[in-house]
């Protein structure tokens, strides 16, 4: 069973994971309006990644015994001016989760927690690529700048992109991921 004090913080990630998959909503929103549908279907990808993210904290506060505490979730901005902008919107949220991640780590080791240090090794990985698939995609939307043709193929290349996280939850997110 985990510490009160884990409880808590487990539960605040949870709601931040809930609340990147609205905001990663959002950005497919806007994308959509602007006909970017492949950065729409992109940003929607996200939304399941960080639904399964949210799943997994769940789940492992059931297995431990603890209390699952739902809490709101934060209205996300839905106005951006840019593709660029996006996705710098997404990375800037990508590095606020990733040093949540590693406060969470911190609290872990402070508790001699090695259950949970063990399990959130995968969430600190998982944080290496949220941010390099951010970071690639800027590099290449600032190199297209505002040549809206090279945007139009980019933006269909985008839509390639597939979902290979599970998203039916109803057998528990580490049967739907096979144990991982
Ligand atoms: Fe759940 Fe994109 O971090």
């Amino acid at each position: 069973m985990l510490s009160k004090t884990m409880e808590s913080a487990i539960n605040e990630q949870l709601n931040k994971e809930m609340f990147s998959a609205y905001l990663y909503m959002a950005m497919s929103a806007y994308a959509d309006e602007n006909g970017l549908k492949g950065i729409a279907h992109w940003f929607m990808v996200q939304y399941h990644e960080e639904m399964v993210h949210a799943m997994k904290f769940y789940e492992y506060l059931q297995d431990q015994g603890n209390k699952v505490s739902l809490g709101a979730i934060e209205k996300p901005t839905g106005s951006f001016s840019s593709a660029l902008t996006l996705f710098q919107a997404a990375l800037a949220h990508e590095q606020f989760i990733t040093k949540s991640i590693n406060d969470l780590m911190e609290l872990a080791l402070k508790e001699k927690d090695h259950a949970t240090k063990t399990f959130l090794e995968w969430y600190v990985t998982e944080q290496v690529e949220e941010e390099k698939n951010a970071n690639d995609i800027i590099q290449i939307l600032k190199m297209i700048g505002d040549n809206t043709a090279a945007l139009y193929l980019y933006d269909k290349e985008l839509s390639a992109r597939t979902v290979n996280v599970p998203t039916n939850f109803t057998m528990g997110i580490s049967a739907a991921m096979g144990g991982a």
